[in-house]
């Protein structure tokens, strides 16, 4: 394969899509002016590398509530994965696992909680949930869950309403009618633009539960044992709710852009949260993640793990649970370049102080 980084699965997919999906997966919010602060920010940072450390035997294994993993990164919950590829979640979960990774499922995919378990029994597997209106349902897929080993729950929290995403409101989006939301039955499994907006965002307004507050996280802790996360967070205010609260971890997250626009990058608002709830919930991030490097500065300023959308999206378009592979591996030796040319032989030897903002080079004295 002549793939040797994201951007060219990227290129290819672009190709290969047709509109309808290829704007549901690229888009962002509005301006998608944080789609592109997400890419920026990382690119404004830079390295300070320390040399002569013997780096000969690198160990970037770590390990999150006893669940053992190869490298910290994992792929983020991507809606609707088999209009990419026919392998779907399937291809996904199962890449993951041979890379050693955590795959988070979302609620709304093309394959269900079981069947998703069923394929890919060795990989470590988390499952995302939105809070629909049906208290019932939303019980049900968190006892689904649980049955089929999934090890975390992920609760999305920045998306109370669906943004406006102006491509899909175009396309007038709706998901292929071959494919459906494998985790329901009847209304909640057809997306379907029926009022002319994106069939997404109708759906969403149909279904999801707009009430939502901090009482609900207490209704879920009260209904599983499963570590709860909060993906969507993006101030320490937030942070500390979630630790008063009793989750076990955040996701920093602007959902890859595509919720409130004109939040920052993900990178720039990690520091405040490590600082206010960092040793008692695991903070992890997504978004605009593509290089070795960008894992490595998110880690040194203090998330214990990262998440991939989008690219895992065009990997599994150009060829599917293959794509994945191919696209695991190449992050995978391009993080591990980037720990041995920064001296780091553990995940334990990265320090904050290897990082900084492109700023610190520009102040002549
Ligand atoms: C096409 C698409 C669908 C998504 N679907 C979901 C979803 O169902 N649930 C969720 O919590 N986040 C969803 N997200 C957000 C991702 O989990 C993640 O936050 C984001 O993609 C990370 O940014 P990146 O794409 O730049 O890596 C979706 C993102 C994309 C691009």
């Amino acid at each position: 394969m002549s793939f040797i980084s994201v951007a060219d699965f990227e290129k290819q997919a672009i190709v290969k899509l047709e509109l309808n999906a290829l704007d549901y997966y690229k888009s962002g919010a509005g301006e998608e002016l944080t789609l592109g602060y997400n890419r920026e920010a990382f690119k404004r940072l830079r390295l300070r590398p320390r040399c002569l450390r013997n780096i000969a035997e690198l160990n970037t294994s770590c390990s999150i509530w006893g669940q053992h993993l190869k490298w910290p990164l994992g792929i983020a919950p991507v809606a609707m994965q088999k209009m990419a590829h026919l392998d779907g979640e399937k291809g996904s979960a199962r890449a993951a696992g041979k890379a050693g990774c955590v795959f988070i499922l979302s609620t709304l995919s093309t394959t269900s909680l079981e069947d998703l378990a069923a394929a890919a029994p060795d990989t470590c597997k988390w499952f995302q949930l939105y809070i629909y209106k049906d208290r019932a349902l939303t019980e049900s897929l968190v006892r689904r869950a649980e049955q089929a080993d999934f090890k975390a729950l992920v609760v999305t929290v920045d998306a109370p309403v669906f943004a406006q995403r102006r491509a899909d409101v175009r396309n007038k989006f709706s998901l292929p009618a071959h494919l459906s939301l494998a985790n329901f039955q009847g209304a909640q499994c057809n997306v379907v633009s029926a009022a002319g907006d994106s069939g997404l965002s109708e759906y969403v307004a149909s279904q999801f539960d707009s009430t939502v507050t901090w009482q609900d996280i207490k209704w879920l802790k009260q209904l599983t044992q499963l570590p709860i996360v909060v993906k969507g967070i993006l101030t320490a205010e937030d942070a500390e709710l979630a630790r008063e609260f009793g989750c076990a971890g955040v996701i920093v997250s602007n959902h890859g852009g595509r919720q409130l626009d004109s939040t920052p990058a993900t990178i720039e608002a990690l520091p405040e949260i490590v600082r206010a709830v960092g040793p008692d919930l695991v903070v992890m991030l997504d978004g605009g993640i593509t290089e070795g490097n960008d894992i490595f500065k998110a880690l040194a300023l203090g998330a214990q793990m990262v998440f991939i959308g989008r690219p895992v999206i065009w990997a599994l378009a150009c060829d599917g649970q293959r794509g994945v592979e191919h696209l695991l591996k190449l992050l995978r030796n391009d993080f591990d370049i980037t720990m041995a040319l920064t001296g780091c032989r553990s995940l334990a030897h990265i320090q904050t102080s290897m990082v900084v903002p492109e700023s610190t080079y520009w102040t002549f004295k």
